[in-house]
């Protein structure tokens, strides 16, 4: 597989040697025998806005070529204004190949990368966005597709669908930022985050899902369907104020991490070595696309820290340092940390949760830790020897930890809220 993503490869070599699943790079080829063609092409420029280049010469190849009676499904996320173009484009191309009308049909998709194959084999909902469907074809041909999932199947137009998937995402983004927001006002009275978290969470109108504070989200799409939005918003004229907020929220996080590391070493990354936990912007994918840990990296080098990487993914640690010069990566989470001032764990792998921190701070110069995930315990650190800071959940000094002694002492005598 190109990219990692749990039971995908067995699932890709099953179809394969059933003689289910082919691959071509013959776009016509494989669109002139399809009952049905799926497109699923990026539609993001890679600096925040939106593109659509790659799916219209997508559909420039296909649309001319599908059979008569075949549907056309578009999972890519669109841009709204594009999908008003959509009907028109589709039909152009048709009337210009001397073909008949296809139905056109919008499948926007919920999984998560890390639970693809999960998310889609068991969707919350399926939403079926109709773009031209005049005899119904089009849907029941995507129930047909759908038939074994236990989901709701809920079919409205093509507009609301794309703004369902668009919505969706905003929504998730918002949380986070609100509990990132809601985390530096604990930090202030010296509150938990995650017990106040889940103190509100057993309503049921607000639940506990995307409420963790850290260093906030990455990804292909939540920040960039917040940046798209708000630029395509302000385009239709419309104000986005809670997006740009919640956007800000989100970077101002990455910028925190360094002042936090800096204000934890006596007020400066300068000439320090800092161990970077995790380089994914999440857990089981090795997808480093706006990952917060690139931009924790660069700032902390900026600043003139020596920073060093460890991610469990190789791939993701090749990458690294082509994308953030200066990145150092070593092959095992021991190797980054031995001999650090700091640890600053931005992913949380299971390997970092699980990690002897006692044994990996006796490697340390300095037991000095920055939990960006808040997934490990307080107290169990700062009783290892650590100054432990996460985000609104206190910091953590041991007792005696003035000036460089963070690493004798055994218990936590002293408990200081409200920090950096
Ligand atoms: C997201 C959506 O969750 C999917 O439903 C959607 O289909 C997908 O985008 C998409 O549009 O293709 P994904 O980008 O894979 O999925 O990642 P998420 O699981 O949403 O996590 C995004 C980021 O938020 C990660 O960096 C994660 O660490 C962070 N996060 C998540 C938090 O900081 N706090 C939380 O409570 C949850």
């Amino acid at each position: 597989m190109p990219f990692h993503e749990p039971r995908l490869p067995e699932l890709v070599a099953d179809g394969i040697s059933r003689g289910k699943l082919l691959f071509t790079d013959d776009l016509k080829a494989a669109a002139a025998n399809a009952d049905m063609v799926v497109v699923a092409v990026g539609t993001h420029d890679g600096n925040g806005g939106w593109q659509t280049d790659t799916v219209r010469g997508a559909l420039a190849d296909i649309v001319p070529a599908m059979p008569d009676g075949a549907t056309l499904v578009i999972r890519s996320t669109l841009p709204p204004d594009f999908i008003r173009q959509l009907p028109t484009i589709v039909a152009g191309r048709r009337q210009s190949a001397g073909r008949t009308a296809i139905p056109v049909m919008l499948n926007p998709e919920f999984t998560r990368e890390g639970r693809a194959v999960r998310d889609y084999q068991q969707p919350d909902r399926i939403v079926l966005g109709v773009v031209s469907d005049p005899d119904g074809h089009g849907e029941s041909a995507l129930r047909e597709l759908y038939h074994s999932a236990a989901a709701p199947i809920i079919v409205m137009g093509a507009i609301d669908a794309a703004i369902t998937k668009l919505g969706a995402n905003l929504f998730l983004a918002t949380k986070i930022s609100f509990a990132n927001e809601l985390a530096e006002i604990c930090d202030a009275f010296g509150a938990d985050v995650s017990t106040v978290v889940d103190g509100m969470s057993y309503d049921t109108r607000i639940g506990g899902s995307f409420l963790k504070a850290g260093v906030g989200f990455g990804g292909s799409c939540l920040p960039n369907q917040v940046t798209m939005t708000i630029r395509t918003a302000a385009q239709a004229g419309v104000d986005t104020p809670l997006l740009t907020a919640v956007d800000d929220v989100n970077h101002r996080r990455r910028t925190q991490v360094a002042e936090r590391a800096a204000s934890m070493l006596d007020g400066t990354v300068r000439g320090r070595r800092i161990a970077l936990l995790g380089l994914t912007f999440k857990p089981d994918t090795d997808d480093l696309r706006d990952a917060p840990a690139l931009t924790i990296a660069a700032e902390l080098i900026e600043q003139g820290a020596t920073v060093v990487a460890y991610d469990p993914m190789p791939t993701a640690r090749d990458r690294s340092t082509t994308l953030v010069p200066g990145l150092t990566v070593e092959h095992a989470a021991a190797d980054a940390i031995a001999g650090a001032d700091a640890a600053i764990l931005v992913t949380e792998w299971p390997e970092f949760v699980e990690l002897d921190w006692g044994a990996a701070g006796a490697t340390m110069r300095r037991r000095v830790l920055i939990d960006g995930r808040n997934v490990l315990s307080g107290e169990r650190l700062a009783a290892a020897g650590f100054a432990y800071s996460s985000f609104g959940r206190g910091t953590y000094v041991p007792d005696g930890a003035a000036e460089g002694a963070l690493a004798s002492t055994g218990r936590v005598r002293t408990l200081q809220w409200g920090e950096g």
